[in-house]
């Protein structure tokens, strides 16, 4: 908006909060639609940014069958308005097509490793189809589509409850509660700052470059190394223990962003403590926040 583009927000408020734009209600360029997106969705617009689905596994397992809805007919509704309105369209799909990766650091070109009938399989194998959807209808009804491959991704207004780690991690060091580590730890992920990825989607959207791209930052830490680095971030008492392993748990992810650095002149800007600090201080102010309200 601030480019003077006209933005409008459809959601259909599963996991969003209104309260993450209410500071953009009442500008004159914002418009903001309470709807699924597995039911049809008529508007006149020149780019659609599809980001709609749950993205943590305790939010994607809630609803299996309408996880694979949103991503299936809903990617189908998506891509159908952009054959309509001759608009562009993006596709947030995500480092879970890799599956519990066989190759590290994984490159677009590499077709994962997936658990078809697995916990997870609601949620990878929909956007597994919601990328094939994407490239049948640009390859027969010539929609011009961008698929962007996130990884693991935290910043000021995520949800604080979603279950992934960062978040686990955060709030139990702010409560002073045990730092809660699934299996033995050495599993590594590797974080990226928002603005990071939104800078990424942005870019992706202005290229002309339509097969996959990974966008997440390379920087990678056993789950163990992470526990300390935000107990170290956050301070207090809390001790790290160990739980027992989750199934279908991704042992290694770490994206090469080789393509989105030739392609995109894209690579993550924001270093892992800095973008940390930043996610503290927001579940710390939204911490403050509900417990005034229950005083
Ligand atoms: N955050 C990450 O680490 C990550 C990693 C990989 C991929 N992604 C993808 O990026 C996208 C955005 O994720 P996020 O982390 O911002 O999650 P989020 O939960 O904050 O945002 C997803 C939004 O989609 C909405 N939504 C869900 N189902 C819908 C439906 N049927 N109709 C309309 N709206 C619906 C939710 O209410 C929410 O506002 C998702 O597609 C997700 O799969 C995220």
């Amino acid at each position: 908006m601030k480019a003077g583009h006209d933005i409008t927000v459809v959601d259909n408020f599963f996991t969003g909060v209104k309260a993450n734009v209410e500071h953009w209600i009442g500008h004159a360029n914002f418009e903001l639609i309470h709807q699924d997106i597995v039911n049809p969705l008529f508007v006149e617009v020149d780019e659609i940014y599809h980001l709609a689905s749950p993205a943590s596994p305790p939010h994607y397992m809630f609803n299996p069958v309408k996880t694979i809805k949103t991503n299936t007919i809903g990617t189908i509704n998506m891509l159908g308005l952009a054959k309509r309105v001759g608009a562009k369209v993006l596709i947030a799909s995500t480092s879970e097509v890799y599956g519990d990766p066989e190759v590290h650091p994984q490159p677009e070109t590499y077709w994962g490793h997936v658990n078809p009938i697995g916990p997870r399989a609601c949620y990878d194998e929909g956007k597994r189809v919601s990328e094939t959807l994407s490239y049948a209808y640009a390859k027969h009804e010539k929609v011009s589509v961008r698929v962007a491959r996130i990884f693991n991704t935290h910043g000021p207004r995520m949800h604080m409850n979603d279950g992934r780690v960062v978040s686990n991690f955060i709030l139990q060091a702010l409560r002073n509660e045990p730092i809660t580590v699934y299996g033995s730890g050495k599993q590594t992920r590797s974080f990226q700052f928002v603005s990071d990825l939104v800078d990424g989607l942005i870019a992706l959207m202005e290229s002309n470059y339509t097969q996959p791209v990974n966008l997440g930052n390379p920087t990678e830490h056993t789950i163990n190394e992470f526990a300390k680095i935000i107990k170290d971030l956050v301070g207090g008492e809390s001790q790290i223990i160990s739980k027992s392993a989750v199934e279908d748990d991704p042992q290694r992810r770490k994206p090469d962003i080789t393509r989105a650095m030739t392609y995109l002149n894209w690579k993550p800007k924001v270093g892992l403590k800095e973008g940390l600090k930043m996610t503290i201080n927001y579940f710390k102010e939204e911490l403050r926040k509900s417990q005034n309200k229950t005083q």
